[in-house]
């Protein structure tokens, strides 16, 4: 409790207005009227039937009926912590965001932990990716990073997100199973979407049962834009660098842990933050020169590529501290809406295609989720830098806002002119030229699905290549369609024809003959139907 008041920043300051300690004080309603007897409803005579008229019994009985809202329709499970960012020098070189040049800030942070497939009941231990996600509270807007622990994405363009998800989560008919991956939907999905290779080995692979939240690198994933103050752009990486190293648990070890206590890395979370062992992360940025767009072997738009860090270095820009738990679960791990869209001048977005789509879905769902468009005024939500606008209306508005005016231009006065401000240093976006046919299509930089896959399985020591092999003689042992299985053989034998082999004769079934040429986008090996343009190169 005591470190908990201590770590105060400019948020937790916005937060108290709104947080509330019902101790020694007098029981009410919601219309503030005492109540007098909380353990009997009103009834004619002790042993008569309850009366219509008793509004304390139906306001308590209505909010509780009301207290749940729909889960995330995926990332449902996750833990949360406050905290701070500061950055160790200036970037102005790279961006004008004001929050990466002033060193002297402690800019309020908002950080939630999750897994992606299970309900919010679920198991932390699942073989999964974990979510990462940011809201920093900058002086220029809430600026969000929503991050996984794994540096690419299964999929390249958004169009694919409903199926992914579909595929992973548990089986419509039977929903069944809950949470891990092992079934023949996913597999199947899997299987028929060679881009996804890269990503698989990750999830396969120990990262995907981390030891501790706290012990997890955070990704951004995309490409994005950093924007100088002269409108000079690069592209961007970002990465989350734990100072306790990265670790993970045995896949035995997590089944171990799963039965004696689903609440494993919520629980390592709090307790490391309550007794003052404030985890922390270092912002590591990856910076590409404008005009090295095209100078690597694989597109910078593609989420299923990440840059080796041996080409372009990591550089540890300034240091992420956690260092206060949540005072209440709903009002802050279950309220909080991130945002890939929330950025700040200084940042900018890429033309990635799962970007691009990710950009409407965050407030697309939000909308259902937190109920209306003023999901935005919720504490939580709420930025530290001040709002004005003339937005008006709307479910569950709060703000109060005084005057006749709620339009621009006006000549009446009052309202919000946004003229005034324009010369202030407002975002504008990068002004990137774009000079296209309009097609819906998948750009040939983008076909290659088996380097970085194979790329990945070989920086792997011994044990742990042993454990990809391992995850995947037991999820495909689980499959029960042979053809998913051989089909997966086939992707296998594309990244690694020993691993291929290994994973066959754990299955106890032979390996598909090689393609002469990797298959992309298309389907390998086993001659199922082509469903995508085929790009042999
Ligand atoms: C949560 C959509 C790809 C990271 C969500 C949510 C949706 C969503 C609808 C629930 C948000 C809410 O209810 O507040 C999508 C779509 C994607 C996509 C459409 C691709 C087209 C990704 C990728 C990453 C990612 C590539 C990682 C880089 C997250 C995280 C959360 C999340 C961390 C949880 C946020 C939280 O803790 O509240 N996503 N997502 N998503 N997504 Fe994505």
């Amino acid at each position: 409790k005591e470190t908990r008041n201590k770590n105060i920043n400019k948020k937790i300051e916005n937060l108290k207005p709104d947080t509330e300690d019902g101790k020694d004080e007098f029981l009410t309603t919601n219309q503030g009227v005492r109540i007098n007897d909380n353990q009997n409803s009103l009834k004619s005579g002790d042993r008569g039937p309850s009366l219509l008229e008793d509004f304390i019994l139906r306001e308590k009985i209505t909010h509780f009926d009301h207290e749940r809202i729909p889960e995330r329709v995926v990332h449902a499970r996750g833990s949360a912590a406050h905290g701070v960012f500061k950055v160790y020098k200036p970037l102005a070189q790279f961006t004008k965001a004001k929050f990466l040049n002033d060193t002297k800030t402690e800019t309020p942070v908002f950080v939630r932990f999750s897994t992606v497939a299970g309900s919010r009941g679920s198991s932390d231990l699942a073989r999964d990716v974990r979510g990462f996600a940011v809201k920093l509270y900058t002086e220029e807007g809430n600026f969000d990073i929503v991050g996984n622990n794994m540096p690419v994405f299964f999929i390249q363009d958004a169009m694919k997100f409903p199926d992914l998800i579909h595929a992973v989560k548990p089986e419509p008919h039977n929903e069944i199973p809950q949470a891990a991956s092992a079934h023949d939907t996913f597999w199947d999905f899997i299987s028929l979407m060679p881009e996804a290779m890269h990503m698989v080995m990750w999830v396969m692979s120990d990262r995907a049962i981390p030891r501790s939240l706290r012990m997890m690198e955070g990704f951004g994933v995309h490409t994005f834009r950093l924007v100088n103050d002269e409108g000079k752009s690069c592209f961007v990486k970002f990465h989350w660098k734990p100072l306790l190293g990265v670790h993970s648990v045995a896949w035995d070890e997590a089944l171990n842990i799963s039965g004696r206590d689903p609440d494993f890395h919520r629980r390592d979370l709090y307790e490391a933050i309550e007794s003052g062992n404030f985890p922390e992360w270092e912002l590591g940025v990856q910076i590409v020169p404008e005009k090295d767009e095209h100078a690597f072997e694989f597109d910078l738009l593609d989420p299923t590529k990440l840059i080796p860090e041996e080409i372009v270095p990591v550089q540890r820009v300034g240091k992420l501290t956690l260092n206060r738990n949540p005072d209440n679960f709903f009002s802050e791990t279950e309220q909080v809406a991130f945002h890939v869209g929330n950025i700040v001048p200084g940042i900018d977005f890429t033309n990635d295609p799962l970007m691009q789509g990710r950009l409407f879905s965050y407030t697309d769902t939000q909308l259902i989720r937190l109920g209306g468009p003023n999901f935005h005024e919720i504490p939580i939500n709420r930025p530290v830098a001040p709002v004005h606008n003339n937005q008006r209306d709307g479910f569950m508005r709060q703000t109060i806002n005084k005057g006749q005016v709620s339009y621009e231009p006006n000549s009446l006065g009052g309202g919000c002119p946004f003229q005034a401000k324009m010369d202030q240093g407002g975002f504008s976006s990068f002004a990137q030229r774009i000079d296209a046919k309009k097609v819906r299509e998948r750009s040939s930089s983008f076909m290659d699905h088996f380097s970085q896959a194979k790329l990945f399985f070989n920086s792997q020591s011994e044990p742990e290549k042993n454990h990809i092999i391992d995850a995947l003689r037991f999820e495909l042992g689980k499959v029960e369609t042979l053809a998913i299985r051989q089909r997966m053989l086939g992707l296998l034998s594309q990244v690694d024809r020993d691993l291929a082999q290994q994973v066959a004769t754990g299955l106890g079934m032979p390996v598909p003959k090689a393609p002469e040429k990797p298959m992309n986008h298309s389907v390998p090996a086993d001659g199922s139907p082509n469903r995508y343009k085929s790009v042999v190169k």
